[in-house]
Parts: structure tokens; sequence; C-alpha cells
């Protein structure tokens, strides 16, 4: 790195603090004693600042808010809304800028708010690196940045041209966005890829239930609706579909889910991606990418089967190699097949991650193996969270 002595210390600006991982990365911060600037946007009635603090009880931090200081923005304005008073200030903090903020959602109905927030959004806050002269900059991008037209992806930049969805091209055009803009300022920067996180595998904690949990949740609604009319209306609508109470009183739900190859699904964990993420931030090397996937990702039929053990469900059934051409079998797989949509291009995903630099930055740290301990530690805490609704 360039600019500054010792660019891994000194306090930071944080952009998506409110999120799932930008959340774990400001506890982590603070744990180790950083001063932050916490830049986001009030929500629900509630400021930035009480936005955070709510988090900081769930981290059970509270302690830790005078390391913090907030910074209200809108990203997509000029500017980001800012006054050049505000920018002198934050110039002679020398701060490293970790953007986390992302629109997240994968719909191509949702196409143009996240190029909007993760592109255009992106260049707000390059000018805010550059006017605030920043020791440097953090971009938390994708590891499905890379897209499709190649299945070894390296931590290199991103040779596709085409994507599963506007997320995955959002995040490409980003990564391209900094790197060009900091090598053109000489601006020290890092990009680092995440697969797709889940909870923390020691405690089943999370702030998030999307990806991973999603189609659990989603075979959860299923298995209660079901249970229902067999217990309270007689159970026809399910005998019609195949689906009756077994003998030791698990219930039988015939679905299948289809995918075109066997495939993988490439899981970290949030206490894993936050180590890895923090070892990059406190020794970055200048224009390095950083890949925090895992080695031995799971498949499907092994997280089906994880599923079915604790839902207490059987009949949940892989089918690879009919691509969806199928006709559906009942209205339960048909509503299944639905809700998982999004997520078909990660469930059976070929594309291959190397991670030089990530074993170079984390002392060669890999993710825990993704093993039914660990799903039955973050389902449990899912459920009793209500899939996000009693987090807080
Ligand atoms: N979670 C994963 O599995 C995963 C995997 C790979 C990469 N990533 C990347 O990691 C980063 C964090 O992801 P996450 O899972 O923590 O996402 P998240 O929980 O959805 O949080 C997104 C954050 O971005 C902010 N944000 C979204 N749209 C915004 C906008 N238009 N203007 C200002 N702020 C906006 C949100 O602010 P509000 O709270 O105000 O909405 C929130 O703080 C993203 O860059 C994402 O692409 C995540």
């Amino acid at each position: 790195m360039k600019r500054g002595d010792a660019p891994g210390d000194g306090p930071c600006l944080l952009t998506g603090a409110t999120g799932f991982l930008g959340g774990h990365l400001m506890a982590e911060l603070l744990a180790r004693g950083r001063r932050l600037v916490i830049a986001g946007r009030p929500a629900g009635g509630e400021s930035l600042a009480d936005r955070i603090r709510r988090l900081l009880g769930w981290f059970g931090m509270q302690r830790r808010e005078a390391q913090l200081e907030f910074l209200e923005t809108d990203f997509l304005k000029p500017g980001l809304g800012l006054g050049s008073g505000e920018y002198e200030r934050l110039r002679r903090r020398g701060l490293a800028i970790i953007h986390c903020a992302s629109d997240t959602r994968f719909a191509e109905k949702n196409r143009a708010a996240v190029m909007a927030a993760n592109v255009t959004g992106l260049a707000g806050i390059l000018e805010l690196a550059l006017r605030s002269r920043a020791r440097c900059f953090h971009l938390l991008s994708s590891a499905y940045a890379a897209g499709i037209d190649h299945s070894d992806c390296r931590e290199a930049p991103v040779r596709s041209l085409r994507f599963n969805n506007p997320y995955e091209e959002s995040k490409a055009l980003a990564e391209k966005a900094v790197s060009a803009t900091c090598r053109a300022h000489g601006l020290p920067f890092t990009i680092i890829r995440p697969a797709i996180v889940y909870g923390d595998a020691r405690t089943g904690r999370s702030l998030r239930f999307n990806a991973l949990y999603h189609p659990v949740r989603s075979l959860l609604q299923l298995r209660d609706i079901y249970l229902a009319d067999i217990r309270e209306n007689g159970g026809k609508r399910s005998a019609a579909s195949g689906i009756r109470l077994e003998d030791g009183g698990g219930l039988r739900l015939p679905i299948r889910i289809f995918i075109p190859r066997e495939g993988k699904i490439n899981l970290v964990s949030v206490d894993y991606f936050t180590a890895a993420a923090l070892a990059i931030l406190e020794r970055p090397e200048d224009g390095a990418i950083y890949h925090l996937t895992s080695r031995r990702p799971a498949s499907m039929t092994r997280l089906a089967e994880f599923a079915e053990r604790f839902l207490g469900l059987s009949g949940v059934e892989v089918v690879i190699g009919a691509a969806g051409a199928a006709r559906m079998r009942n209205p339960a797989e048909e509503l299944f097949d639905l809700f998982i949509r999004p997520y078909r291009p990660y469930i059976a995903d070929c594309r291959d991650f190397s991670r030089e630099n990530a074993d170079r930055a984390t002392g060669g740290a890999q993710p825990p193996d993704f093993d039914y301990a660990i799903f039955r530690r973050c389902m449990e805490f899912a459920v009793a969270a209500d899939w996000g609704k009693k987090l807080f």
C-alpha cells in the first residue's frame, strides 16, 4: 500500500453497517478497538444512529458506541448530499473506506434499483474517497461477480460478459469502477469476494435469513400447511398430492428439486467471513482480489437430507438432469419450485474459485465444512428468531 504508513490500522468509514456482513465487520472492528465512521441512511422512522444502537445491542456491544460517529448520507445524491465542510472534516481523519452497502436483490424486475445502488451509488462513495483523501478503499464484492462464461474463477478481474442476474452484473461493474478509479488516482484498494454467507457456525446466530435459509423455511411452511390439513381437515388435500403422516409421526412430502447437474453450493459462515475479512483489512495488498469461498462446498442432495432430518420429513428428492422440464407432480412441488427460483443458479453451481490471495492473507484458514450440526444450530436459531421477525 502506498498511502499511509500502516494502512490496516486507524479509523475506517464503513457503509452497509445496518446489513448482515457490514454489521459483523462493524462489531469485529469495534472489538479490536477501531474508531469508525458509519455512513448510511435512516429507515422506518429510525435515525441511522438508533438503527446502529439496536444492532450493537444484538452484538452485546452497547458500550462500544463511543468509538462510533454517524454520517447520514444518501448514496444517490450528488456528493452523497454532504457539504464541503464535511469532506474537509473527513479528510483530516485519514480514513480507510470499507464499502459494504449493496442492493442484494437478484430479480430482473429490480434491475434499475440494483444498478442505481451498486454502480451509480458507488460513484458517490468513490468520490468521497478521493475528496476526503482516504488511505485505501475496500470493496465488498461477491464470488458470483465472476459471471457464467468461465467455470475456473480466479482472484483476478472478471472476464465474463454474461451473468445470472443483475446483481452479479452490478458487482462486476462495481469491481471495474473501483479498480479503474483507484488505479487512476493512486488510491490503494482491495476487492473481497465472499461466496454465500450463512450464520455463525459456532452459535447459529444470524441477522439475515435468505439464501440457505429460504428453501428450508419454504419446506417448513409447506410442512405446516399439510400437517394442519391432516390434523384439522381430515387430510383430503394432502392425500390428493400423495402427502401423508408416516408411522413414526413424520410427514411424507413428495417434492422433487430439479437441478441440471449435481454441482455445489458454496457456503461460508459469517464468523469465518469476518475473521478472514479482518485479516485482509489489517494487511491489505494493493489491487488484490480475495475469494472467501469454500474448497469443499456442499451439495444440494446433502442439504436436502439435512432439511428432511431437521423438519421430520421424507420424500424430498433431488432430481439431477431433468432441468425443470418435467411436469410438476403436485401443488407443493410447484410452490417449492417457485420459492427457490431466484436461488436456482446457486444450488447446482459448477464454478470453482481459486484462493491463493485469500490463503496468503488468512494463513490458510478455511471455512468450516457445512455439516448437520452446523445446519441444525443455524436453523434452530432461525426458527427461534422467526426468520428475522424476533431478532431485536
Ligand atoms: N450475504 C452474503 O451471502 C453475501 C455474499 C457475497 C457478497 N456479499 C456482499 O456483501 C455486502 C453486504 O451484503 P449483506 O448480505 O450484508 O447485505 P444486506 O444485509 O442486504 O445489507 C445491505 C446493506 O446495504 C445497504 N444498502 C442497500 N441498498 C442501499 C442504498 N440504495 N443506499 C444505501 N445503502 C443501501 C443497506 O442499508 P439499509 O439497511 O439502509 O437498507 C444495508 O446496510 C454486499 O456488497 C454484498 O454484495 C454478501
